[in-house]
Order: C-alpha cells, then structure tokens, then sequence
C-alpha cells in the first residue's frame, strides 16, 4: 500500500503533467485512482493505460487473493471503473515484449 505522500505526489503529476500516462504494475489500484483523481481534476483529455497482470499476496491488510478482481472493484468504488479515459488491462508487459517472438 502507498503511503499518502506517494499518493499525493502522483495526483499532483497526473494533474498537472502533459500527456497520456501508461502504468505497469496497478495491483488493486492505489496508484491508479490517484492518477484518476489527477487526471479528472486537471480537466484535460489525458489518457491513463493502467496494466496488471493479476497476482494473488498473502499478506495481512495489503494482501489480495485477485489483484485484479480487487483492482476492477476499488475502480468501480471509487468511480472510475467507467472513466473514458482509463483503460486498465489485465495483461503482463512480458507478454507483449514475447509476442513478435511468439509470433517467429
Ligand atoms: C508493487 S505492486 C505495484 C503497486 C501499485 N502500483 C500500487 O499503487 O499500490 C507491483 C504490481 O506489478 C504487477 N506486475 C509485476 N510484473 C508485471 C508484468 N510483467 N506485467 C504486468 N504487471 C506486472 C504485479 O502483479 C503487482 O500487482
């Protein structure tokens, strides 16, 4: 879990950065709904392309059993699951990077 100075650090850039933003790594979303809040409070069109690949942390409090069921529902909490210009996929960046070698 993000401390609230990391939070705040990333509504701040969000908001105030030019430009689209891709994530690697949204686990259940802390960073993500920051830099949603950011984005829509800047009240231009960026874009933020979020990527998981779902992971499961057996952890107290900060654990997930589905990183990215967890993600889907505090974007749906927090009301961003719908936001046009959040994509949040469920896919692994080492599968895109495989994909022309995949492909011969
Ligand atoms: C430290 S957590 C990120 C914390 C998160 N940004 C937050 O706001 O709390 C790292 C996340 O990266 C994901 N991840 C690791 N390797 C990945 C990959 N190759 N492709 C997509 N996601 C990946 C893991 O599943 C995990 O959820």
């Amino acid at each position: 879990m993000l401390g609230i100075d990391a939070i705040v650090m990333l509504y701040h850039c969000a908001k105030v950065s030019v430009g689209d933003i891709l994530e690697v790594g949204s686990y259940v979303g802390g960073a993500t709904i920051a830099m949603a809040m950011g984005v829509r409070d800047s009240g231009a069109e960026k874009k933020i392309i979020s990527i998981e690949r779902g992971c499961r942390v057996d952890l107290p409090r900060i654990g997930t059993k589905d990183s990215f069921k967890d993600l889907t529902k505090n974007l749906k909490r927090f009301g961003f699951l719908d936001m046009p210009t959040l994509m949040s996929v469920a896919i692994s960046i080492a599968t895109v990077i495989d994909l022309p070698t995949a492909a011969g």
